[in-house]
C-alpha cells in the first residue's frame, strides 16, 4: 500500500493512519445456489498495484449485504422484471422483440462478463448498452434509449442477472488496446479542485473511511447497482459522474467516449471477479 502526502484526501479521510476495517471475511451465495467470486487474485496487468482484487460488496454492512444473498430481497430483480418485459415486447418498424431473435433470456448468460467490446464491424469499442441500441437502431428499427436511463438499465441488468457468478473476462488487447489505455490515463488523472483520481481512493485508500463511507475498490462487477441512497438502479456511467463531481471536477456524460474508455479500463481491473449485477450498495 503506497501512501502518499496528499492534503486533500487526508483531510477527507475520517481515520487516514489506520487501515480500518478492510474487507471482510463473509462469502455470498445467491439464493443458496449462485457462488459469487468475491475475492481473487488480482489479474496480470494490475499486479504492480494490487495482489487481490475485492468486489464492493466486501466494504458493505450485513443488512445490505444480505439484501443480495436473495433475490426476494433484492430491489433490484423488481427492474429485471420489467427488463424481461421489454426483452418480451416486440417494438420498431421491423415488429421484432428481442425474444424472437435471442430466444429466452437465459440464452444470454456469458455476454455480460465480456463486455465493453470491440466489434469488428463497426470498429469501435461497445457496452452492452450500445450494443442492446445497436439492435434496437438497426435491427428492430426501433428508437434507441437513452444511456443509463430506466429502460437501457433495466435491460443490462437482466443481461447481467443470467450471467450471475460468471467471472469477468473483459479482452483488453488486440484492437480494444488503445481505447483501454486511455481509459487507464483517465483512471490515474487527478481532477477537480481535490486534485484526486480514481486511483487516490480506490486503490490507495480502499479499506479506509471517508466521511461515513466505507471506501471499496471501486469495482464495477456488481453494476447496474441498487443504491439505497437513491432506490434505483444505477448505471456504471452516472456512478463514475458522481465520483468525478465529488472531486469538484467538470464530468463527463454517460455514453460518452471517455466514459467508454474509462469503464473497459475499470471493468478489466474486475476480471477474474463474478459478474453480480444487480447488486446492492449503499
Ligand atoms: C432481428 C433480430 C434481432 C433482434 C430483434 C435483436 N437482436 Fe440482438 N443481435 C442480433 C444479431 C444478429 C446479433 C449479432 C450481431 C453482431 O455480432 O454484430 C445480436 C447481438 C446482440 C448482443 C451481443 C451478443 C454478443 O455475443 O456480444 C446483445 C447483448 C443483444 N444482441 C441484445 C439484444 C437486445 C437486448 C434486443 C432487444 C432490445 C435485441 N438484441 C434484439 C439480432 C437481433
Ligand atoms: C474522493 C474519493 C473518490 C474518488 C476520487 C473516486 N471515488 Fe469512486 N467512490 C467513492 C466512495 C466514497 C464510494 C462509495 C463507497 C465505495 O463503494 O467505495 C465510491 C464508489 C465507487 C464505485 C461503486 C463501487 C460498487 O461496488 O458499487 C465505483 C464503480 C467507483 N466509485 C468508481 C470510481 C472511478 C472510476 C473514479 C475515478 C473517475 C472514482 N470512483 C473516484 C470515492 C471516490
Amino acid at each position: 500500500m503506497k501512501f502518499k502526502a496528499l492534503t486533500a484526501i487526508a483531510a477527507l479521510l475520517v481515520a487516514p493512519m489506520a487501515m480500518a476495517g478492510g474487507a471482510d471475511d463473509d462469502t455470498l451465495v445467491v439464493n443458496e445456489e449462485i457462488e459469487i467470486i468475491t475475492k481473487t487474485a488480482a489479474p496480470a496487468h494490475l499486479s504492480d498495484a494490487l495482489d487481490e482484487v475485492i468486489s464492493g460488496w466486501h466494504f458493505r454492512k450485513d443488512p445490505t449485504q444480505a439484501m443480495q444473498a436473495d433475490d426476494f430481497d433484492n430491489p433490484g430483480m423488481l427492474f429485471v422484471e420489467q427488463g424481461l418485459e421489454s426483452w418480451e415486447t416486440a417494438e420498431g418498424s421491423e415488429g421484432k422483440s428481442c425474444a424472437d431473435c435471442h430466444g429466452a433470456a437465459e440464452e444470454m448468460a456469458g455476454i455480460k462478463p465480456t463486455y465493453p467490446k470491440w466489434n469488428d464491424a463497426a470498429e469501435e469499442v461497445r457496452t452492452l448498452q450500445m450494443q442492446v441500441n445497436d439492435c434496437r437502431e438497426n435491427r428492430m428499427g426501433a428508437e434507441p434509449w437513452k444511456y443509463d436511463s430506466g429502460k437501457a438499465i433495466n435491460m443490462e441488468a437482466l443481461l447481467s442477472s443470467v450471467s450471475r457468478g460468471m467471472p469477468m473476462n473483459v479482452a483488453i488487447d488486440g484492437p480494444a488496446e488503445a481505447m483501454w489505455e486511455q481509459g487507464k490515463d483517465l483512471y490515474y488523472t487527478r481532477t477537480g479542485q481535490l486534485e484526486l483520481s480514481c486511483a487516490n481512493c480506490h486503490e490507495e485508500n480502499y479499506g479506509n473511511y471517508i466521511r461515513a463511507d466505507h471506501l471499496s475498490q471501486g469495482q464495477i462487477n456488481g453494476f447496474p447497482t441498487y443504491r439505497l441512497k437513491n432506490a434505483k438502479l444505477n448505471g456504471v456511467h452516472s456512478r463514475f459522474k458522481g465520483c468525478v463531481r465529488d472531486t469538484r471536477a467538470e464530468t463527463y456524460k454517460p455514453g460518452s467516449e471517455e466514459f467508454i474508455a474509462l469503464e473497459l479500463y475499470v471493468s478489466s481491473r474486475a476480471n477474474g471477479l463474478s459478474v453480480e449485477g444487480p447488486s446492492v450498495r449503499n
